[in-house]
């Protein structure tokens, strides 16, 4: 049966500003939100994301100018709070240097932090005078520090992520894809099968892939078109490297 949430159907990918259209999504209909926003960076994606040739990088990734990047943040987030459900949780990642913006706007939200993951990935971007950054943070909170859904499938769930990034050897790609894996350990954790699992600036659509292989409901939203159709292509593939 089909699912609807206000004017969206379950299990499909939006094209649009993801300001304008959280504010359509009904109050507490999300059960998890897994999200890596834009950065607001002079974010040189071909040269440096995936340290190869750029190719095979699609083009047209959309920043924040950095004069609104703390408002554009709280704004999303203030939105997210809204529409999860009373139970509901969100994983959002951010590198070091917007992660104020980011914490600012959880307090504002009025959010709860269980957790401040470090995602380790295999390689950063080449330095001359200063370390290599090769570590994400995942801010993971919930609505409600009393209830909220953690399935504990390791015995001893460490804090410290070490999980490679993807090599598409060959193979078209939006700049900043997540690791399946990783999302996948994220959907195992804090959500069940049938939950709606919504992310606002998908990308190349991993969350949306990896939520519709692991038997979830999706809704995910994307400003740039080609990314967009990008998104619904790993959705609909039915096998291969998602
Ligand atoms: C860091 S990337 C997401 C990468 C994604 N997690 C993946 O695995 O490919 C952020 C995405 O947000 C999109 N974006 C930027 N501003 C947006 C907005 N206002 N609404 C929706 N999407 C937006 C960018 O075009 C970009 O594709």
């Amino acid at each position: 049966m089909e699912r609807r949430l206000g004017k969206f159907r379950a299990d499909t990918l939006y094209e649009g500003d993801a300001l304008t259209l959280l504010p359509e999504v009904p109050p507490g209909s999300v059960d998890l939100i897994v999200t890596d926003p834009p950065f607001a960076i002079d974010f040189k994606a071909k040269r440096l994301n995936y340290n190869r040739s750029g190719k095979n990088v699609l083009d047209g990734y959309q920043e924040i100018p950095e004069a609104e990047y703390n408002e554009f943040t709280r704004c999303w987030i203030s939105e997210a709070a809204r529409i999860l459900s009373p139970t509901g949780s969100m994983y959002i990642f951010s590198g070091w240097n917007r992660l104020r913006d980011i914490l600012e706007g959880i307090d504002a939200a009025g959010l709860t932090t269980i957790n401040h993951l470090i995602w380790k990935y295999q390689f950063g971007v080449y330095t001359k005078r200063k370390y290599v950054t090769s570590h994400y943070h995942i801010l993971f909170v919930v609505r409600d520090p009393k209830q909220y859904t953690f399935n504990k499938i390791d015995h001893y769930p460490e804090d410290v992520w070490v999980i490679n990034r993807e090599y598409w050897k060959g193979k078209k790609k939006t700049p900043t894809k997540l690791p399946a894996e990783l999302v996948k350990k994220i959907l195992l954790y804090s959500s069940n099968p049938g939950d709606l699992v919504l992310d606002p600036f998908l990308g190349s659509g991993t969350v949306a892939a990896v939520a519709r292989a692991e038997g979830r409901h999706f809704l995910g939203f994307e400003v740039v078109p080609e990314y967009c159709n990008f998104a619904r292509a790993q959705v609909s593939q039915k096998t291969g490297q998602l």
